[in-house]
């Protein structure tokens, strides 16, 4: 939790419109002038070098090895992207990447509204990684207060900070914890995995960021929890013009149909990148038709990225 530098409040209030059973909260801070932005990356290339420093002499392996190898797409405000891929594919060094926070030998072209990354792109980006990093000592609802007296801006008063913290505290469903020790730690029992994930969310959604990238939001969640996240993230896109990025782990097809558009990862590439809804077409169209109707989409395109297909270009790889 560090100090974030906010935008100047103009001051709005904060009324909550109930959508459905649930409500969308209106922040205070998003009554400054919302920027949208549009997440392009072109051809985005990551090597690392391999086994410099290692203890196995590596004298037959290239001196580098290919993380991510040339990856394209776009997110407009508005749209939830979703990076799905077997473990070890690149998602998480993709989205950091994304995120501007990827060092290294990163090659391509990755713009905000057609611009490199700035302090004010990452004043407007809001980054959940895969690791949760909490104080096991506080509350959920101390952590939240706290975060939010740092990180909102000073225009607000500490009633108001501390209202704003109970609204995320409600929409991310953690009333009945709100009191409860975030724990974790060593020894300190504290708040479930998923409670824990879903507090590491309500930490950047206290300062409504324009740019939201989730690593693996819904990992270890039941799929009723995990389809309630994913539905907020889409909310926060289709209803507030955010612009969503998630990484995902075994989408149920449920939560597969929130996703507006899809990259698939293999081992660093791309091997599908547009629409979600029309993956599986688009492989079927290819040669690659899913086993039987009513399967969840995740799964084929999962098996087809861990190279387990079938249909008629089945004998060039494993079998189902
Ligand atoms: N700095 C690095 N040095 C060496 N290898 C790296 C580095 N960063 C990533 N890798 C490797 O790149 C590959 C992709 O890693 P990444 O964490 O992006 O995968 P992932 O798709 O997020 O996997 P998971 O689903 O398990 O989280 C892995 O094989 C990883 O070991
Ligand atoms: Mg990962």
């Amino acid at each position: 939790m560090t100090p974030r530098e906010t935008e100047p409040d103009s001051g709005g209030g904060h009324a909550n419109r109930p959508i459905g059973n649930s409500t969308i909260v209106a922040y205070p801070t998003q009554a400054a002038a919302v920027l949208p932005i549009t997440l392009k990356f072109e051809e985005v290339v990551y090597k690392v070098k391999r086994g410099a420093k290692g203890w196995w002499p590596s004298s037959s392996s290239p001196a580098e090895k290919t993380i991510l190898d040339g990856i394209t797409g776009v997110v407009c405000p508005g749209e939830l992207l979703a990076m799905l891929g077997p473990s070890g594919s690149g998602k998480t060094t993709l989205l950091t990447a994304l995120g501007g926070r990827l060092r290294g030998k990163l090659a391509g072209k990755i713009t905000y509204n057609g611009h490199p990354f700035t302090g004010v792109v990452k004043r407007r980006t809001g980054f959940v990684a895969q690791d949760d990093v909490l104080y096991p000592h506080l509350t959920v609802s101390e952590t939240l207060t706290f975060t939010a007296l740092l990180r909102l801006p000073g225009s607000l008063s500490r009633t108001d900070k501390a209202h704003q913290a109970q609204l995320v505290i409600s929409e991310m469903g953690l009333n009945r914890v709100a009191h409860s020790m975030i724990g974790g730690a060593r020894g300190v029992r504290g708040v479930s995995g998923g409670e824990r994930k879903r507090v590491s969310i309500g930490l950047e959604l206290l300062v409504d960021p324009s740019l939201l990238l989730l690593d693996e939001p819904t990992s270890g969640l039941d799929s009723t929890t995990a389809a309630r996240i994913v539905a907020t993230l889409r909310r926060l896109a289709v209803e507030k013009g955010r612009t969503v990025v998630t990484t995902i782990h075994q989408p149920s097809s449920r939560l597969y149909r929130m996703f507006d558009k899809l990259v698939l990862l293999s081992e660093g590439n791309a091997i599908y990148y547009g629409p979600a809804a029309a993956a599986v077409d688009y492989f079927a169209s290819v040669g690659f038709p899913a086993p039987i109707d009513g399967v969840n989409p995740a799964d084929f395109l999962l098996d087809l990225a861990n190279g387990r297909f079938h249909g008629p270009l089945a004998h060039i790889g494993l079998h189902i």
